[in-house]
């Protein structure tokens, strides 16, 4: 089939080199002509596990980017991938899905070959009937377009593979030959197709995210009176995670969720919520936890080394989790933000995040590695599960004093203490 993608981000680049892996001829449509270049170039605009592979083989021949709409009229399937950012409200910022609806519509006008417009970003429930399919129809002129809600499920850094493995495929559209439309550019995929209408998928998305987002902080509570209690929260979480009607995964605790997903698709559910009378405690609980969570890391830092005035604080880990550079909502940005208020010098450490936290907090000291942060430090915060860091031992030793707080659990030397454990 012939698949155009709107927008090179990561969902964007991923779910491209995918389908060209699939056997799809694939155009990319994405406005920053830089990184339009760097994929033609066969080079990933951002890191992400397998991905280099996969347009070192595609790039320029099953996989075309650009900067114009134009590859969208010859092809049977377009899918949206562009960004749904939160307005200052907290809500679901829809201007990117409607500018590439209009340019979708206008570049389909007066044609006659068969086209489904495919939802993949995520967009509030009702989304796709209200916003896209006018919007489209209205800029095509045309009546005869299939449309369709696909969610995706892609963790940043694991992206290729969770698109090549996926637990399920989620298919919403308006009518059963778009669906079925779709369903047939994942063919080779050995994963369940669940079909639903748009806004069901377009829910199921949302309900994910905030789930998952619910477990963690579940989780980060448990843990924090589990270490009032003595009790190891790891320990306590494997063995609620072995009942299958919980499932062991997402239940590690540590600083809280971050990431350009979890903490701004909760906030969009909560103000759907509110905005159609319900009132979310629950959700509006998952984020307090995590708005909390971290900062715990200073009360301790505080309880072992006191006044932080002109101490030396390596922070190990800057990216919100590891296998990416992404420092958006990373938990280590409110804890930096704690520690300059309180006067410490901070010395900072993460392979792959260091240019992007440069922009946030430019004052900072940045390191080559974690020997150099942690040298002449009057403590450590650990604030990313890099395993790199599970085989730091002897650097500790360069501390002035050994105080090692992880908020993650992934170091195996002695006399660390952790967030919540
Ligand atoms: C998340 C979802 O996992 C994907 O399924 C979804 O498609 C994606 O959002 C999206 O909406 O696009 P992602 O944000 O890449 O993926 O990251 P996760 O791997 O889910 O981790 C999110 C945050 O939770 C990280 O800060 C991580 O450190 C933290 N986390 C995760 C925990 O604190 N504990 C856990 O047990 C798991």
């Amino acid at each position: 089939m012939r698949v155009s993608v709107i927008g090179g981000g990561y969902v964007g680049v991923v779910t491209a080199a995918c389908f060209a892996h699939l056997g799809h001829g694939v155009s990319i449509v994405e406005v920053d002509a830089g990184k339009v270049r760097t994929i033609n170039a066969g080079e990933p605009p951002i890191y992400e596990e397998g991905l280099e592979g996969l347009l070192k083989v595609h790039a320029g021949k099953k996989l075309v980017a650009g900067t114009e709409y134009g590859p969208v009229a010859d092809s049977d399937l377009s899918f949206i991938c562009v960004g749904t950012p939160p307005a200052w409200d907290g809500s679901a910022d829809l201007s990117y899905i409607t500018a590439a609806c209009r340019s979708i519509g206008e570049v389909l006008r007066g044609g006659k070959k068969a086209h489904t417009v495919v939802v993949k970003s995520t967009v509030p429930p009702g989304t796709t009937e209200n916003l896209v399919i006018p919007t489209v129809r209205e800029a095509s002129g045309r009546n005869d377009l299939g449309f369709a809600m696909n969610p995706e499920f892609l963790r940043e850094g694991r992206a290729v593979k969770d698109f090549l493995h996926p637990d399920r495929i989620v298919i919403g559209s308006t009518d059963p030959a778009a669906g079925e439309r779709v369903s047939k550019v994942y063919q080779g995929l050995d994963a369940p197709i669940m079909r639903t209408g748009t806004t069901a998928a377009e829910m199921i998305k949302y309900a994910s995210n905030a789930l998952l987002a619910m477990k963690i902080s579940y989780t980060n509570e448990i843990g924090n009176l589990c270490k009032r209690l003595g009790i190891d929260v790891y320990e306590v979480m494997q063995g609620v995670g072995l009942d299958r009607r919980v499932s062991p995964h997402f239940l590690n605790a540590g600083a809280g969720f971050g990431g350009s997903c979890f903490p701004k698709d909760v906030a969009a559910l909560i103000h759907l919520a509110e905005r159609h009378g319900e009132d979310p405690v629950l959700l509006r609980s998952v984020m307090e936890v995590n708005r909390r969570q971290p900062l715990r890391m200073i009360r301790i830092l505080k309880d072992r080394v006191g006044d932080l005035n002109s101490k030396k604080i390596a922070v190990l880990g800057l990216a919100f989790k590891d296998g990416t550079d992404d420092i958006r909502e990373s938990r280590a940005v409110p804890v930096i933000e704690a520690l300059l208020e309180s006067g410490a010098a901070v010395a900072a450490y993460d392979p792959l995040a260091v240019p992007n936290m440069r922009q946030v907090f430019p004052q900072i000291e940045y390191c080559t590695g974690a020997a150099e942060a942690l040298a002449g430090a009057d403590a450590c915060l650990l604030m990313t599960e890099w395993p790199e860091f599970s085989r730091l031992d002897g650097e500790f030793e360069l501390m002035k004093n050994r105080v090692v707080i992880e908020g993650r659990r992934v170091l195996s030397c002695d006399g660390k203490e952790g967030i919540c454990w």
